[in-house]
């Protein structure tokens, strides 16, 4: 049998996205309230290729709410940034474009893959497939804005809007056409929101229909998923999401398994601990002590979610609102476990929380 090194050592070779190159084909997913700068540096650290950040309104009103300004720090970053813009009115996401190359884009990505019913009460995200005259009107404008500053422009989508309307491949060949330097392509339909299982022979077509870079995404969870997907659709590259919600080492684990045709043993459990302190450090940092112990009981949640007393540990972080007692609390936790673990338990495979994009949606309208 041929070993998966044989077959996809290319994943872990550079890829070239307009005049940027990166350093390997395993990308982190945007994903709103979650991709923050702290969390795609730790990604990249852990061995993802290229993160993009979350989305940015295009509505000028927002830029300078807090939650915008936080979004669109890039600070420290390893280049190329890339930042991903929605909207519904070309003008105005051309604008967005400028204002984002203005504070450091290098790539800009056009989100036509979230599935929220409605954006800022406008139509946007994946609901843009619906209207394809409009899609390639704001990919036209786009790229019209960025050609200048030889930026390239990326663009995020479904399969299609629904089942009987899966136009993927279409739009995939006039984003070409007009000038989309990659395609990143979720393998679920708008109307399927997060359910059912992703598929991957849409995006295969996508592949074999246009010359440009295509990335595959959608429920890749392990290595073996990587590769299987990846052989599946013969894409330039996969995308993770959720799977790297408290497992951001999981871009190492898939190259590992990649290049070696077996899989690497689990971190150290110190090593997590040291990997979440830091990350703690970095995310406290950037939203400071009220906001920041609080958005990052998720990423805690996230981490210990499947080990020995970890839903335990979850309620008790619950109640802590100071950074010293959270930290204090995720050490003393990671070097309990590391006295009867010394490598992190393996999570147990289960399915994937499915419903935290459509809570997430909604806020982007909010300026707070
Ligand atoms: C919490 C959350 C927020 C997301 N936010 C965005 C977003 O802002 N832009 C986007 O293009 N996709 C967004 N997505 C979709 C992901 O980028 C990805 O396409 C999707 O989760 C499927 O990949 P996965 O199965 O690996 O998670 C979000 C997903 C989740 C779970």
């Amino acid at each position: 049998m041929t070993s998966p090194a044989a077959l996809v050592n290319p994943l872990v070779t550079p890829l070239d996205i307009g005049p940027h190159t990166v350093p390997n084909r395993l990308f982190v997913a945007p994903m709103a309230g979650v991709t923050d700068r702290p969390f795609r540096m730790l990604c990249k650290q852990l061995g993802a290729g290229y993160a993009v950040s979350e989305m940015v309104t295009s509505r000028k009103d927002l830029w300078h709410s807090l939650k915008t300004s936080r979004r669109a720090n890039h600070a420290g970053e390893t280049a190329p940034i890339a930042v991903q813009i929605a909207g519904t009115d070309a003008a105005m996401m051309a604008e967005a474009a400028a204002y984002n190359i203005d504070r450091g884009a290098q790539i800009i990505d056009i989100n036509m893959g979230c599935p929220a019913k409605k954006v800022c009460n406008k139509w946007a995200g994946s609901a843009l497939m619906q209207d394809e005259p409009l899609a390639l009107e704001i990919v036209e404008a786009v790229v019209a804005a960025c050609l200048p500053h030889n930026v390239p422009v990326t663009l995020k989508m479904r399969t299609g809007w629904s089942q009987q309307h899966k136009n993927a491949e279409r739009i995939a060949r006039a984003a070409e056409q007009a000038g989309i330097a990659m395609l990143t392509v979720h393998g679920r339909t708008r109307e399927q929101g997060y359910k059912g299982q992703a598929e991957y022979d849409t995006i295969a077509a996508v592949k074999a229909a246009v010359k440009i870079p295509v990335v595959a995404n959608g429920d890749i969870t392990s290595p073996e998923q990587a590769l299987a997907v990846l052989r599946h659709t013969g894409c330039d590259a996969i995308m993770v999401g959720r799977a790297a919600q408290g497992r951001p080492w999981i871009f190492g684990d898939i190259a590992h398994y990649l290049q070696h045709g077996q899989h690497r043993a689990q971190p150290l459990t110190l090593q997590v601990r040291q990997w979440l302190l830091a990350h703690l450090e970095d995310h406290h940092g950037l939203y400071g002590e009220f906001a920041g112990v609080r958005t990052a009981r998720k990423h805690i949640g996230w981490a210990v979610r499947a080990l020995p007393g970890g839903e335990a540990f979850r309620s008790h972080m619950n109640t802590l609102d100071r950074i010293d007692e959270q930290v204090r609390a995720v050490s003393d936790f990671f070097e309990q476990l590391s006295l009867t673990h010394d490598r992190l338990p393996a999570a147990p495979d289960g399915p994937m929380e499915d419903n935290e994009a459509h809570d997430e949606a909604p806020s982007l309208c909010s300026a707070n």
